[in-house]
């Protein structure tokens, strides 16, 4: 979409009360407009922007103003995280925008996907990271279960990232909770911690999936699905106009019911989707408001405020 109309489709998002956007891809700082889009949008919304290292750098003018960079990092061993990631050098590079977006006052996060790979190492990986006063949010290594019409494929079942050692990965989110007692910085909250533990150790979920009401995704073209594994169901442009249809109350309805994945950033959006579900955050996350620039803080402070009002 040109970017004139990813500016009306962010100000349908706002008008439906949306307050955080995460703009991942491929790689959205591909796009030359980014800066633009970027100013736009953290105007409007909480804006994080993932990024495997490749981009930021050169990019850095453009994210000036969003409230979080994430970018992928897998484990400390830089040939181990090359041949995760497929691509020789791309540690290098995720280390140098890290630290040169640290340097520069741009609020970085680093972002490693927990798989059979790295599961051993993520305890010592959180350490080095917040030691240094950079945060933590994980990805959970997983992979898409079908075939079928799909907004955009992520996960392909992979032998070596499975994650077999189930008691090692309850172990981990033990540590988590553990560590979010006496150090700041990671940014996960323990209600979803504790979530990934149970599904762990018996397979059980806690959570019920909220797509389409808790979150939602939206493509290149502006196509609306409840998650990337969906099939689109609305343009962005009438959304307003379907959000409370009853063929969106049927969808959601469905999506509730299903069990077809197990991506963190979903589960985590599921547990936290209604108002309690919200405050829940808050308090979870409030030792980690100072290691948030000014302006993220005051979108936070604002959001927070909201959701207290409604509540
Ligand atoms: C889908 S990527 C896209 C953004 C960008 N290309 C990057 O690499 O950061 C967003 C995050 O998902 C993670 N990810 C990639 N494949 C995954 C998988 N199969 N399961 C869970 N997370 C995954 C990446 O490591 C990254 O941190
Ligand atoms: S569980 Fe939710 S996020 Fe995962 S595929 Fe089903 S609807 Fe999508």
């Amino acid at each position: 979409m040109p970017t004139e109309k990813i500016k009306d489709g962010l100000d349908v998002l706002q008008r439906l009360g949306v307050i955080e956007i995460v703009f991942s891809g491929g790689n959205p700082l591909l796009r030359d407009d980014i800066d633009e889009i970027l100013e736009y949008a953290s105007r409007r919304f909480i804006t994080t922007v993932y990024d495997n290292g490749s981009l930021a750098v050169k990019k850095i003018d453009a994210l000036q103003n969003v409230d979080f960079v994430a970018i992928s990092l897998d484990t400390l061993n830089e040939k181990q995280n090359d041949y995760i990631k497929g691509v020789p050098g791309a540690w290098k590079k995720a280390m140098e925008a890290i630290e040169t977006l640290h340097e520069k006052g741009i609020s970085v996060t680093v972002s490693p996907t927990i798989s059979q790979f790295n599961i051993s190492e993520i305890i010592d990986f959180t350490k080095y990271f917040t030691d240094r006063d950079i945060p933590v949010w994980y990805c959970l290594y997983s992979y898409d279960t079908s075939d079928e019409d799909k907004l955009f494929s992520i996960g392909k079942r992979e032998n070596e990232f499975e994650i077999v050692d189930r008691k090692a990965l309850a172990k981990v989110c033990d540590s988590l909770i553990e560590m979010k007692n006496n150090r700041n910085g990671i940014f996960i909250t323990t209600r979803t911690l504790d979530a990934i533990k149970q599904f762990s150790l018996n397979g059980r979920r806690t959570w019920k999936c909220k797509a389409l009401q808790g979150f939602f995704m939206v493509d290149h073209l502006g196509r609306v699905a409840g998650c990337h594994c969906l099939k689109p169901v609305a343009s962005v442009f009438d959304l307003p106009k379907v959000w409370g249809s009853p063929r969106f109350e049927s969808l959601r309805k469905e999506y509730n019911e299903c069990d077809r994945c197990s991506y963190l950033c979903y589960i985590f959006y599921s547990l936290h989707a209604s108002v309690a579900g919200n405050l829940e955050v808050i308090r979870d996350q409030w030792k980690n408001a100072k290691l948030l620039l000014p302006q993220a803080r005051t979108k936070m402070i604002n959001r927070w405020k909201d959701v207290a009002v409604t509540n």
